[in-house]
């Protein structure tokens, strides 16, 4: 029996509706997986780049990014597992390069890379991510102010204990006019992730050597 015209034309329209939708979503997938691919490649660009500043390209002849554990701690600062990538001279560990989170910034989450010699001082720190309030917070940024090179060279016990802190808190460190919160959360995950260091290294070392042997 054929349809009723009306029947017809609903059909036809709701077929091509359907048609519409099927291509807008593969169209809106495929552009996400664009996007998605192009951020994640210029995060690693990033993570490349603060990797060779913070470590000396003389002080490792390893593939970094080849040479890698996920980390799971608190002392990290995030539930989710952290990347640590290790560097080794001769086959032997030269440092390590842990991301970390300061999970308490003024607007969130600041994610960092933290680089620490053999001997515990630390070789730099670097914000791989934030959002912190422009003029205020992002002063962690290098390309903003030179405030982060002041953990070069610091250690669990340089500065002792209580200098892990803000001049404010009566620590070490200075604070921004006007933002204490980002600098105080930097300078407590830092501080953690040497605690990190210091209780983990030789699991840490003893592991990259395993997977850099085998
Ligand atoms: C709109 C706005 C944005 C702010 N952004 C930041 C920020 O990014 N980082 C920060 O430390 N403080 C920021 N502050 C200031 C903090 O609220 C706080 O006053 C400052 O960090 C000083 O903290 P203190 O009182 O513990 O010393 C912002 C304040 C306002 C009103």
């Amino acid at each position: 029996m054929a349809l009723p015209e009306i029947s017809r034309s609903m059909l036809k329209n709701s077929l091509v509706l359907g048609l519409f939708a099927i291509a807008t979503v593969g169209l809106v997938a495929a552009l996400h997986q664009a996007t998605a691919g192009r951020i994640a490649n210029a995060e690693r660009e990033a993570q490349v780049r603060a990797l060779t500043e913070i470590l000396p390209q003389s002080s490792y002849d390893n593939h970094l990014l080849d040479n890698s554990l996920q980390l799971h701690d608190p002392l990290l600062g995030s539930k989710s597992p952290q990347t640590a990538y290790i560097a080794l001279k001769d086959g032997k560990p030269s440092a390590v390069i842990l991301r970390a989170t300061a999970p308490d910034g003024y607007s969130g989450a600041i994610h960092l890379l933290i680089g620490i010699q053999a001997d515990g001082r630390l070789a730099g720190v670097r914000v791989l991510g934030h959002r912190e309030t422009p003029g205020l917070g992002d002063k962690i940024e290098l390309a903003k102010s030179a405030w982060i090179r002041n953990f070069d060279g610091k250690s669990l016990s340089n500065p002792s204990e209580d200098g892990w802190a803000v001049k404010k808190d009566r620590g070490e460190f200075d604070q921004f006019a006007g933002a204490t919160i980002t600098p105080r959360a930097v300078v407590k995950a830092v501080h953690k992730a040497l605690q990190y260091f210091d209780a983990n290294q030789e699991q840490l070392f003893a592991a990259a050597q395993v997977k850099s042997n085998g």
